[in-house]
């Protein structure tokens, strides 16, 4: 599919109002997504987790002006409050989907969103909230054009949400979501995500992530910065090349179940990630010294107890601790007794591999 198809025809049906509501959960990369090209694509191809736990609810409501507005017209709130500072990334986001909803300047919105995660957890919001966004604005769009069917109402989803954010794109559905063309990935695309043909092994049925609250605060360099430093980086060829052989290999880990490659691959991508962040020009460090506290006792754990227990990061100091069902006890166990103590007070996440994004029904009010 290209950009083109996206663009609806003519609506077959008006509506005066709506509302709809979606719940749409965070992802955790297992191939990281670092380094962009114009209109949000994605210099290499990634893989996710689908979660389950940490999700954003947006609530959208419509109403029909009486003629079409010069600029968008919405109000925002956040957690019940209306909050004024998330409305310039809404905007760019309604400027850059325009062209693919034409009825947004149709309508007043009203959206209203709040987060299952603690607010400044250093939690990033944007793949739940952009995610969320996305699926409400096409059930809208669905209320203009009921013949559209299912597959293309998630891929246009996914589509819309890389636009918000890239990482978004693989919230829609679960639970491994790729994302970025790939040579030996059938149907693999730059502009949405797809769930991989593949059959996937059982013992990453209801695989956990728990994720460890390092540092809370503001992150000191945004994704959207990060991604730019890409360009011109000394060693981006490479990383993007190495990006595509990692797709490959875990594909038949996934496949196949191996624990031991699986964290190869996992762990050698979070660390190369903060590694592109350390050699750029400006270089930057998004690590904490708890972070490393963390991965090393991760090391020396996993190592005595023959566990399966695996790290990885986004961007940021947080850490996401993966392990299989069958091990969750004395890895539980472990993460109580030994890394809590490295999280800001004491806070972190119990997550878990999740099926997707759902539509909540409205309440008849
Ligand atoms: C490190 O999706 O937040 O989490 O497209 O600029 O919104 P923008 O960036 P974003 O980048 C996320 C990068 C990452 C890795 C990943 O999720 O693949």
């Amino acid at each position: 599919m290209i950009e083109k198809d996206f663009i609806p025809s003519a609506y077959q049906h008006q509506i005066e109002e709506g509302k709809v509501t979606w719940k749409s959960p965070s992802n955790i990369a297992l191939v990281k997504y670092w380094g962009k090209k114009e209109n949000q694509i994605p210099s290499n191809p990634s893989i996710s987790f689908t979660l389950d736990a940490c999700a954003t609810t947006t609530i959208i409501s419509c109403k029909k002006l009486a003629k079409a507005a010069a600029t968008f017209s919405f109000d925002l709130f956040f957690e019940g409050k209306p909050k004024e500072d998330f409305k310039p990334k809404i905007n760019t986001f309604f400027k850059r989907i325009e062209k693919y909803l034409p009825f947004l300047k149709n309508y007043h919105f009203t959206i209203e969103t709040s987060n299952s995660f603690p607010h400044s957890s250093g939690i990033a919001s944007s793949a739940s909230g952009m995610s969320a966004l996305a699926l409400g604005l096409m059930s809208l769009e669905k209320q203009l054009n009921p013949a559209m069917d299912t597959s293309f109402f998630y891929k246009k989803a996914s589509f819309l949400a890389r636009l918000g954010s890239g990482s978004a794109c693989r919230s829609i559905q679960g639970t491994i979501m790729q994302w970025g063309h790939h040579a030996a990935t059938e149907n693999s695309s730059d502009l949405f995500a797809i769930k991989p043909s593949y059959k996937v092994h059982s013992v990453f049925k209801n695989y956990h992530d728990t994720i460890l609250l390092v540092d809370k605060g503001q992150k000191q360099v945004s994704s959207t910065v990060g991604h730019n430093l890409m360009h011109g980086h000394p060693f981006a060829e490479e990383r993007f090349k190495q990006a595509h052989k990692n797709l490959l290999a875990l594909k038949s880990v996934l496949e196949d179940g191996d624990l031991d490659s699986f964290i190869k691959i996992v762990e050698s991508e979070a660390l190369t990630l903060h590694a592109m962040m350390m050699t750029s020009m400006p270089y930057f460090i998004l690590m904490k010294p708890n972070t490393l506290e963390i991965i090393n006792k991760i090391w020396a754990f996993r190592e005595a107890s023959k566990t399966h227990i695996c790290f990885t990061l986004d961007a940021g100091a947080n850490v996401h601790i993966l392990y299989p069902e069958q091990e969750k006890e004395e890895v539980y166990q472990f993460i109580k007794n030994e890394l809590v103590a490295y999280c800001e007070n004491g806070q972190y996440i119990c997550d878990r591999i999740g099926l997707g994004a759902k539509q909540l029904i409205n309440k008849v009010e």
